[in-house]
């Protein structure tokens, strides 16, 4: 009887001074003191030796023990779990995250997006096709003739180039390709504008690349006039460059078609007085443009009788160029984050 007694004052004391150098030293304590084999429940099976006039003060002791036992349990558990958050580093969630760098657009992007939302508010859709093209579509259906100078290798990149009468693949040198794929699914009357990337075989200079963009334009109808296109490109050039700005038209040639012009605006940077940008004239070219040759309607199952359509094509870079005076054409293809970090979708 006194031998349990005096098991019970040690357990007190054990309880009372346990340490453990455990990782979860909460658990090792429950095992040892309050688990099913644990040392209380080892004292509580001694109370059938206990004489039953001291059961009571023993039971009481017992339980007295239980609950410092399961005191303390508490006090480690939550110690263990205070220990473990004061490793965790302190997260303010009120703080603001940390900024991802946002890129901007380029200035190619930028231009051809506002090219084509000022089509878009007359009419026109915007129509894509390969960058790989054929003869047929590149060529052939826009009435270059076999002999044109612009079949030369120095101009076109050739992806499979054939002396004997297969198919020749190239990288398409306009978009006019993508028009004569429209033009072909018959669907009339047409109004779309071509947007992409083209390709010369060109000596990579300030005012020239091996690629550029284009946006070219086209529109099929009944009674389709040169007067319909002047006041089509005049619109255009008054949303981009501003009211301000004149155009005149110059008699070209181009073989797909007739008539056909150069469009001209007025030089933005010395206002038509002339300066080193316009060469002393006062005026900068900026597109092709004409009434589709009838030949060309044909090729692509027209009945040029009843149609009549005019075309034009102009480069994005020369756009960007007088939009934003830049002088050498290669900046643009460089990826030089301190050019292209100055250009915001909004400009
Ligand atoms: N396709 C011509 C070029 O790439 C541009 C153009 C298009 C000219 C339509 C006239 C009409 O240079």
């Amino acid at each position: 009887m006194n031998h349990l007694l005096e098991e019970i004052e040690k357990s007190r004391e054990d309880i009372r001074n346990f340490s453990s150098p455990e990782k979860d030293a909460a658990e090792a304590f429950r095992i040892r003191f309050l688990g099913s084999r644990g040392s209380i429940k080892n004292l509580m099976g001694e109370m059938k030796t206990v004489p039953s006039e001291k059961r009571r003060e023993v039971g009481q002791l017992l339980n007295e023990l239980k609950i410092i036992a399961e005191t303390k349990l508490e006090e480690l558990r939550g110690h263990a779990g205070e220990s473990d958050q004061a490793k965790q580093p302190q997260i303010d969630a009120t703080l603001p995250g940390e900024l991802l760098p946002l890129g901007s657009h380029h200035p190619i992007t930028i231009v051809r997006n506002k090219i084509v939302s000022i089509f878009r508010q007359l009419g026109f859709a915007v129509a894509e096709g390969p960058e790989i093209e054929d003869d047929w579509h590149n060529f052939t259906a826009l009435n270059l003739p076999e002999d044109h100078p612009a079949r030369d290798m120095q101009d076109t990149f050739y992806v499979s180039h054939s002396t004997s009468g297969g198919e020749d693949w190239m990288l398409r040198t306009h978009t006019s390709s993508v028009q004569v794929r429209e033009m072909e699914k018959g669907k009339l009357p047409i109004r779309i504008i071509c947007p992409g990337r083209v390709y010369r075989n060109e000596t990579i200079s300030a005012r020239a690349h091996c690629f550029f963009h284009q946006v070219e334009g086209l529109y099929i109808n009944t009674d389709v006039s040169f007067a319909d296109l002047k006041q089509t490109l005049y619109f255009f050039v008054q949303e981009m460059f501003g009211d301000s700005v004149k155009i005149r038209f110059r008699p070209s040639y181009f073989p797909f078609t007739e008539p056909s012009a150069e469009m001209d605006i007025s030089c933005l940077i010395c206002g038509g007085k002339g300066c080193s940008v316009c060469k002393q004239t006062g005026w900068v070219e900026i597109l092709g443009c004409g009434m589709v040759h009838p030949k060309v309607l044909e090729n692509c199952g027209i009945d040029s009788n009843r149609y009549t359509g005019f075309a034009f094509g102009m480069g994005i870079e020369r756009i960007a160029m007088l939009k934003y005076q830049i002088r050498d054409l290669r900046i643009f293809s460089e990826n030089d984050l301190r050019f292209l970090k100055q250009f915001t979708s909004a400009t």
